[in-house]
């Protein structure tokens, strides 16, 4: 039986072995390795098990280190979980060529967050305009003790907008609203606050002396907030001299400078390998926000909207040559926490912040879209130089010893044997068979 009723009631055991009879024929090798997962500190596995329902393991992440990078002047090493082998080392390799060009800059250019109570109501909008005007006090006023504290923080709710949808939707209206969160990523106080909207909206109709009984009856049908954050935004920039841009690999910068513009040109108008451009932006961002324990899905989607902003999925970053001056910049839509959520309670997140100062948001949004822009630079640079594969199979050597089981010996050997040649994973193969006969 592969269905059962009552899963959440199991302990954790009952429920490892449960999957293993109903999806494994009962091999014990799966609950062997399943339980190996565990933590041996039993307190510190009791916190897992508690961030979500229904646990039977953990799923482990490597958390790297890039270090070297300088943000506005101050240097910081940057944390990154992600199973991807080549990304904290590219990371780290944008992080040092930028430090002796001047480091990354970066601009705060909002921190708006948004939240919609989308409703229907049917009847005269010049009437529900009024409505919603004459109310507006009443949504602060219930929304005090909610949101009290963020007022003193200096954050809370600055606007409350009625917008008219009826040419998408009949009779389909929004309250457009508008917070600022300081340190948290908000989820929670926005809900908190367009749930109190949105009761106030519904009471406050019935008793609206200028409805009619068919207005009254405005019907609210959900209040969430958006992960679409347009005004919550960092610029992150570098950029230098042309000449400057010479190094080991980049012998002629001119010609470097053109083709990289090139290759950016191209990901802002064409939407396939825009897509692909940003992923090697997102590679940099994601490990950093699961680091810090931020909802890296909810970046994902607010970032992918921001690049189709203009109508076509395009690059969110950006370069030029200006005179003998190369700039390479990248805006990045984030809404992130820096208190509440996993923030003081998961060991590994608490460390991340810990190791970049613990950080505001605002400095978190900072350093991660630093994150973005270096692993983007280092991505394009690569592709536009040596090709990708190069770097990417090199780092990918370990994973492929690993899947062969390859002993210390013969790792040392593989690795000192395609120091200065091209890594397939066939040539690898091939190389730990004849090391075995
Ligand atoms: C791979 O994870 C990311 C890249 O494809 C990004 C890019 O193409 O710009 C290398």
């Amino acid at each position: 039986m592969k269905e059962i009723n009552g899963f959440s009631k199991l302990t954790k055991t009952e429920k490892i072995d449960w999957i293993v009879q109903a999806y494994f024929q009962g091999n014990s090798s799966v609950a062997e390795t399943l339980t190996k997962y565990w933590n041996t500190d039993a307190q510190l596995q009791k916190l897992h098990d508690e961030f979500i329902e229904n646990t039977i393991s953990n799923f482990y992440l490597p958390l790297g280190i890039a270090p070297n990078f300088i943000i506005d002047g101050e240097v910081k090493a940057m944390p990154m979980a992600i199973e991807e082998s080549s990304v904290v080392a590219a990371a780290a390799n944008a992080a040092k060529f930028w430090s002796q060009r001047g480091g990354f800059k970066t601009t705060i250019l909002g921190t708006e967050k948004i939240g919609q109570v989308h409703f229907i109501f049917k009847g005269d909008y010049a009437k529900l305009s009024n409505f919603v005007a004459s109310i507006q006090p009443l949504f602060y006023e219930a929304t005090d003790s909610i949101t009290k504290n963020m007022r003193a923080r200096g954050g809370g709710i600055s606007k409350i907008e009625l917008r008219d949808m009826t040419d998408k939707i009949p009779n389909y209206y929004q309250l457009h609203a508008s917070f600022e969160t300081k340190n948290s990523m908000g989820a929670n106080f926005i809900n908190s606050c367009l749930e109190t909207f949105a009761s106030v909206l519904k009471e406050q109709a019935q008793l609206y002396a200028g409805f009619s009984v068919e207005e009254k009856e405005l019907d609210v049908v959900m209040s969430i907030l958006s992960n679409y954050v347009p005004n919550c935004v960092v610029r992150a920039e570098v950029s230098c001299k042309i000449e400057e841009l010479a190094s080991k690999e980049i012998t002629n910068p001119r010609k470097f400078a053109e083709k990289f513009i090139q290759a950016i040109r191209i990901a802002e108008v064409a939407p396939f390998r825009a897509v692909t451009h940003n992923k090697g932006i997102m590679n940099g961002v994601d490990a950093v926000v699961i680091a810090t324990g931020n909802d890296f899905r909810a970046i994902e989607a607010g970032v992918h909207a921001y690049a189709s902003k203009d109508g076509e999925y395009s690059s969110l970053s950006h370069a030029a040559i200006d005179g003998d001056s190369f700039r390479f910049w990248l805006d990045l839509p984030l809404a992130l926490g820096t208190v509440g959520g996993l923030t003081t309670l998961h060991p590994m997140v608490k460390f991340s912040l810990e190791l970049l100062g613990n950080p505001s948001a605002e400095e978190l949004m900072r350093i991660i879209a630093v994150a973005g822009l270096a692993q983007n630079f280092a991505a394009v640079k690569s592709l536009t130089t040596t090709g990708i594969q190069q770097g990417h199979m090199r780092m990918h050597i370990m994973n492929i010893l690993n899947q062969m089981n390859a002993t210390d010996n013969e790792r040392a050997k593989v690795v000192e044997h395609f120091r200065d040649k091209t890594v397939s994973h066939s040539g690898v193969v091939e190389f730990v068979e004849a090391l075995r006969k």
